[in-house]
C-alpha cells in the first residue's frame, strides 16, 4: 500500500491503495468519478481517457503510481460555473452520441487536440481522435462536433482546469 496524492478535476485528492492499480479503477471506484468509462482495459479503445497534465492519457493501462503530483482532469472537471466546455456543448449540439459510451473520452481527446492545434485540419482531426473508438458508429457527427467546437467562438479549449471539481 502506498499513498497516492494528485489533483483531480482542481481539487487536492489522495487515495491509499496499491500503487500498481490502474487509475481508472482508482477513479472509478475510490473516487466515485464514474464518467470515465471501462471498455477493453487494454489501453485500445480511449473510452477512459483522462488529461494528465493536460495529454490525453488511457486510465486502464495507467498505474496510479504514475500520477503523483500531477493534474487529473475528467469528464465531471470540464464544465466550470454551471456552463457545459465549449467541447462538450459542440457535442450535445451535433448530437455527437448514440449510446453515450464513448463520449467522455472523445471529449477529452478533443479538449487535447484542440489544445495543440486550435484550428485542425481534418487530417489533424483524424489522427487526434485515431485511438478513440465508437461502437455506434457515430463518427461523422463526432467529427462535425470536432469541427464546430474548434470554430466556436471563443473555443476555450483549454482546461484551465479542471476548476469546477468534481461533481
Ligand atoms: S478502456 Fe482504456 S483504452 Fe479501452
Ligand atoms: S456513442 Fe456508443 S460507443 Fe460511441
Amino acid at each position: 500500500m502506498a499513498t497516492i496524492r494528485f489533483t483531480v478535476n482542481g481539487k487536492a485528492s489522495s487515495v491509499d491503495t496499491e500503487p500498481e492499480r490502474p487509475l481508472l479503477e482508482v477513479l472509478r471506484e475510490d473516487l466515485g468519478l464514474t464518467g470515465t468509462k471501462y471498455g477493453c482495459g487494454e489501453g485500445q479503445c480511449g473510452a477512459c481517457t483522462v488529461l494528465l497534465d493536460n495529454k490525453a492519457t488511457v486510465s486502464c493501462v495507467t498505474p496510479v503510481r504514475a500520477v503523483e503530483g500531477r493534474r487529473i482532469v475528467t469528464i465531471e472537471g470540464l464544465a466550470e460555473g454551471g456552463r457545459l466546455h465549449a467541447v462538450q456543448q459542440a457535442f450535445l449540439d451535433e448530437g455527437a452520441m448514440q449510446c453515450g459510451y464513448c463520449t467522455p473520452g472523445m471529449i477529452l481527446q478533443t479538449v487535447a487536440l484542440l489544445q495543440l492545434h486550435p484550428k485542425p485540419t481534418d487530417a489533424q482531426v483524424v489522427d487526434g481522435l485515431n485511438g478513440n473508438l465508437c461502437r455506434c458508429a457515430g463518427y461523422h457527427r463526432i467529427l462535425a462536433a470536432v469541427g464546430r467546437a474548434a470554430a466556436s467562438t471563443g473555443a476555450s479549449t483549454g482546461t484551465s482546469t479542471g476548476k469546477g471539481g468534481g461533481q
